[in-house]
């Protein structure tokens, strides 16, 4: 690595211990991976916020940092186990939520924004084209990669928090244009429409691009897609695939900056959409819980619940899951009290796969093919995946 005088003076501590720290673990990054230089950031989204996944040994790393650690970039954090406000009406316990507090107020004391979201492009934390960022959460990763054609790795916890407190990323992997290559091809024969449609979409690529050993996808196909259906499609091919980013003709930013992949080409028709929407769908299944906001609810889409909820009653645990400045909006706008009239929780700063609520439900019914892979893999639910619409019949049935 070569540092500029600036970064070297952060190694050796004249910034204090914890950019000191932060350009240690930015250093190795970049020798471990070959980057040459350091590049900077000027937005950052952190990960592992949830006290369930930190735990006391991340809790007390924190505080450390949090000693003489100020933030020099535009910096949001994940969502947390919890609602930062309704934390009690959604059943989560006094000591967990003291403790997670303790996470929060550690975050906050080195000036980071303590939204917690995992859609960070849509409340203000919105990098534009070719800028370097350092996120952490594989879905906004996804998406601010290939929708908006930002430039980050996927982050871990402790990294994306030194780029926060440093300014600075280790110039390798996707910052670098040789590495955002589309790698094969994949030509979508099928009408695809909605949130649930893209997210199995997303599910049918991840599973092929990990059979294949490769990342990026090049698609073509998609006449349109919402900003709604690329989020849940990034969710997914980011959890099915481990995919980063992904190129889609006539859609996203850098779809003719490299060149197409013509040498591995895979296809995608109307079966193969039907078949694998049928495996988000679980046997014997008794729906409990009802969710929707996997990634976190826009208010196009908290509009849209707030117009199917109207004058209804819904009948089992039902939560949308949304950022806390996307909830203020709902509420000026007049869709909250339409929503929790009809009996639906908030669930702002959390989302149902980070909140600590394993086995607390039997069956959820979800628009994301993420939130059916989590429910099933961390919290034990049988899962059913199904469009907005149908999940709200399904919670006032
Ligand atoms: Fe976001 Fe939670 Fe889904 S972090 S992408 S709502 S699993």
């Amino acid at each position: 690595m070569k540092l500029t005088t600036e970064e070297q003076d952060m190694l050796d501590g004249k910034y204090g211990n914890a950019v000191k720290k932060s350009m240690e673990i930015l250093n190795t990054l970049g020798e471990i991976f070959d980057a040459e230089y350091m590049v900077d950031v000027q937005s950052v989204q952190i990960a592992g916020v949830s006290y369930a996944n930190l735990d006391e040994a991340g809790l007390e790393f924190l505080s450390e940092m949090a000693e003489d650690g100020k933030v020099r970039v535009l910096t949001t954090l994940n969502p947390a186990g919890m609602d930062r406000e309704n934390w009690q009406a959604l059943g989560i316990d006094k000591e967990f939520a003291k403790n997670q507090n303790r996470a929060i107020d550690a975050f906050a004391r080195m000036g980071i924004i303590t939204t917690c979201s995992c859609t960070p492009y849509l409340i203000g934390n919105t990098p534009h084209y070719g800028q370097h960022i350092a996120w952490a959460e594989s879905s906004a990763v996804c998406y601010s990669n290939s929708v908006i054609g930002a430039r980050t790795n996927r982050e871990g916890g402790p990294s994306a928090l030194a780029s926060a407190l440093t300014g600075r990323t280790p110039k390798y992997g996707y910052h670098l244009d040789e590495n955002r290559h589309g790698q094969v091809l994949v030509k979508v024969n099928a009408s695809v429409k909605g949130t649930d449609e893209f997210g199995v979409l997303g599910k049918i690529i991840g599973d092929k691009l990990g059979e294949l050993g490769k990342k990026i996808p090049y698609i073509t196909g998609i006449p349109s897609a919402t900003v709604e259906e690329l989020k849940s499609f990034c969710a997914s091919v980011a959890t099915y695939g481990g995919t980063a980013l992904f190129h889609m003709e006539g859609i996203t930013p850098e779809y003719n900056e490299f060149p197409k992949p013509n040498d591995l080409v895979f296809e995608i028709n109307q079966d193969a959409l039907e078949k694998t929407r049928a495996e988000l769908i679980d046997d014997d299944l008794e729906i409990d819980f009802v969710s929707i906001g996997c990634p976190h609810a826009s208010i196009h889409e908290i509009a849209q619940l707030a117009s199917l909820l109207e004058g209804k009653k819904v009948n089992k645990e039902f939560w949308i899951t949304t950022a806390r400045p996307t909830k203020k909006i709902a509420d000026e706008a007049g869709y909250s009290k339409i929503i929790e009239d009809a009996g639906a929780k908030f669930a702002a700063d959390t989302c149902c796969v980070v909140a600590p609520i394993k086995g607390r439900f039997k069956g959820i019914m979800v628009d994301s093919a993420k939130a059916c892979y989590y429910g099933r893999a961390k919290n034990k639910f049988k899962v059913k995946i199904g469009t907005i619409e149908e999940c709200v019949e399904e919670a006032i049935k």
